[in-house]
């Protein structure tokens, strides 16, 4: 197994384990991991069941998961040979990097993370992982010295942590007085998100979520698209905000799932000339007359077209699952191989080293 490391950028991001992943999860991130593959960083990128243990609190659900969040990967076209799939639980070290992070960090700053307001907002009760699971992103990313996180527009914050936590360590450890702030052994890292795709709706017009049930899985069944597409709620909202505005009428739920295969090659192949551009795509919605029926047909068929190739694929991977099994062990390995300089360093400037 080859793993590039041609300019040591180093690209990380990881999803969590805590269900099939939808085309939100596939739009949002997954695509730029296949589109970010071949430009020279050395990729690595995780199934994030450390963080999943927040919600997933079932062995055989949580490590099935995984393996299938892994699978999922390959499936889209994450090349095993250009990116380091792992698991993050085998680079145990993020663990002490967030206990070291916790000391350093505040509870009046995770207070105000909106995964953390809006869980509070709702009443719920919020175990301690919960609430410090932006630290241990931020740990997943630093302890790579990552320069770039592809992520969907809900982890803007979550990497703004990051880069406030690396400047404090930085602040706090790494300054003496022949050192300068120089001296920090952080990178700032930089969220990579994708405008047009930051927040994929889900059927409802809502982000698409699992949590809140309004998503498409990206490797669904035939029927399941149709029966999920005809359920796309068309009543609300609108392409145009002004009236006078030809896209007035027509329902922006369902034109805003379609938008993501704009210029899908493969799809325009197969005779989806409406496809092209924004404006061939909006001239066919112009053109059924605000009739939502033959759209919502196009659509399920597109989104068929689309997703069968990777369910095809989906399956043909999940046939060796030890081969999977073994990757992740390796990968593991390699990159605990990987991030072991930093550690060493991070144990050294706390003061672990006696
Ligand atoms: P999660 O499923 O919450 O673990 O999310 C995994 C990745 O997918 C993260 O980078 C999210 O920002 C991204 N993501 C999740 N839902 C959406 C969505 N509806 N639109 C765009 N990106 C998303
Ligand atoms: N919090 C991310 C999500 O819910 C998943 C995640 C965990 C992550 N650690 C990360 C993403 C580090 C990017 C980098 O989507």
């Amino acid at each position: 197994m080859t793993h590039n490391t041609s300019n040591n950028k180093v690209l990380v991001t990881g999803i969590q384990a805590t269900g099939r992943p939808h085309i939100g999860n596939y739009f949002g991130t997954m695509k730029q991991i296949v589109e970010l593959q071949h430009k020279g960083y050395e990729n690595r990128v995780f199934v994030a069941d450390y963080h999943s243990l927040v919600s997933v609190q079932d062995a055989d659900t949580l490590s099935q998961s995984t393996l299938d969040l892994a699978i999922d990967y390959l499936a889209i076209g994450v090349d095993p040979k250009l990116v380091t799939i792992y698991k993050q639980s085998d680079v145990p070290e993020v663990t002490e990097l967030t206990w070291i992070f916790n000391s350093i960090t505040t509870m009046p700053y995770l207070m105000r993370a909106h995964a953390f307001k809006d869980a509070e907002a709702k009443n719920k009760e919020i175990n301690v992982a919960k609430f410090e699971y932006p630290l241990l992103m931020a740990a997943d990313i630093l302890i790579h010295n990552a320069e770039i996180v592809p992520v969907g527009k809900d982890q803007k914050q979550h990497i703004e942590v990051a880069r406030d936590t690396a400047e404090k360590f930085n602040r706090i450890f790494c300054k003496t007085e022949t050192e300068g702030e120089e001296a920090g052994i952080f990178k700032m890292p930089e969220a990579y998100i994708v405008s047009d795709v930051e927040t994929v709706p889900g059927i409802d017009g809502q982000k698409m979520s699992k949590s809140y049930g309004n998503h498409i899985p990206l490797f669904s069944e035939d029927e399941e698209i149709r029966k999920l597409v005809m359920s796309i709620v068309t009543d609300s909202g609108s392409v145009a905000t002004d009236s006078s505005d030809p896209m007035a009428g027509i329902p922006s739920n369902v034109f805003n799932i379609h938008k993501l295969f704009i210029g899908n090659s493969d799809l325009i192949n197969a005779g989806k000339t409406y496809l092209a551009s924004l404006d061939s795509l909006k001239e066919f919605y112009r053109s059924t007359e605000g009739k939502y029926k033959p759209l919502k047909d196009a659509l399920a068929e597109d989104l068929i077209l689309f997703i069968t190739p990777l369910r095809a694929r989906r399956a043909e991977i999940a046939k060796n699952p030890d081969e999977i099994r073994q990757m992740l062990a390796q990968n593991g390995a390699i990159i605990r191989e990987k991030v072991h300089h930093l550690v060493a360093d991070i144990r050294k400037k706390v003061g672990f080293v006696v």
